[in-house]
């Protein structure tokens, strides 16, 4: 049985992850700070939805992690950062450093501190990939471009997060790993952009198309999952 690990699964595009994975038959290791968000998807799938109440920032969560993955397989072949917080903080004057520090350990040191518990499991599968649930805005070229109303301290964090990402695929390039950042699309969900167009149901059922795609998943390492496109970094 394959097996996927999803960070922020109590709502939004992680919620709608698990539940595209757990119904086509996968194995879904699923992190979330309240694992209860999501009991009636654990009721449902008894012996393949595997809960983890972790929060990314929390450095003693790596242990608990190994140990749930440790009991129930030897491999992982997916792992989906996307746990991440987006705090609507517009403008410099109400940007603090902190806020800063708080999207790093989300998007950044969180996901690192994931990936390392995971790298053991990953490295014993056929064909693993890393999955960094990145953002459009994460693009220094777009940001660089005008497009978008400056959010510092998320803008900041994703584009760190796919430097990550970039970083990974070079030091893991004699291993079978990929690393990958995407774009999932704009979503409707609680962080939802103004022009948000799509439900996260539709964007995990794209997301899980495109792994599954005959590319498998692609080359493109920053990819857009609704238009199919490349961004630039
Ligand atoms: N919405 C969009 O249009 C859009 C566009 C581009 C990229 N993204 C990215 O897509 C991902 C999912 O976002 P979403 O739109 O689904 O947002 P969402 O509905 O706010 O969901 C975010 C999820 O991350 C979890 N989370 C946050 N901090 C965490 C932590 N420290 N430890 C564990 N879990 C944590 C939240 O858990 P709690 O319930 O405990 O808070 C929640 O499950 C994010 O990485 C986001 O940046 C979204």
């Amino acid at each position: 049985m394959k097996s996927v690990l999803i960070t922020g699964t109590s709502k939004g595009l992680g919620n709608a992850l698990l539940e595209v994975f757990l119904r086509n038959g996968w194995r879904v290791f699923a992190l979330a700070r309240k694992v209860n968000s999501f009991s009636k998807l654990t009721d449902l799938y008894q012996d393949t939805c595997i809960p983890i109440e972790a929060d990314v920032t929390d450095e003693n969560c790596s242990e608990l992690i190994e140990s749930i993955i440790k009991s129930k397989t030897k491999s992982l072949d997916i792992l989906i950062n996307n746990a991440g917080n987006a705090e609507k903080c517009f403008g410099i004057e109400n940007v603090n450093p902190i806020d800063l520090d708080n999207h790093f350990k989300v998007h950044v040191s969180g996901a690192f501190r994931i990936i390392k518990s995971c790298l053991p499991y990953l490295k014993k599968s056929f064909e693993p990939i890393i999955i960094n649930v990145s953002s459009r805005k994460g693009s220094i070229n777009k940001i660089n471009s005008g497009e978008y109303r400056i959010l510092l301290p998320y803008q900041i964090a994703k584009a760190a997060q796919n430097m990550l990402t970039v970083g990974l695929n070079q030091e893991l390039k004699n291993t079978k790993i990929k690393t990958y950042s995407i774009h999932p699309g704009n979503l409707k969900t609680d962080v939802a952009p103004p022009d948000a167009d799509t439900e996260p149901t539709e964007a995990a059922e794209k997301i899980y198309n495109w792994i599954h795609s005959k590319e498998n998943p692609s080359e493109s390492f920053f990819h857009s999952i609704m238009d199919e496109t490349t961004l630039e970094w």
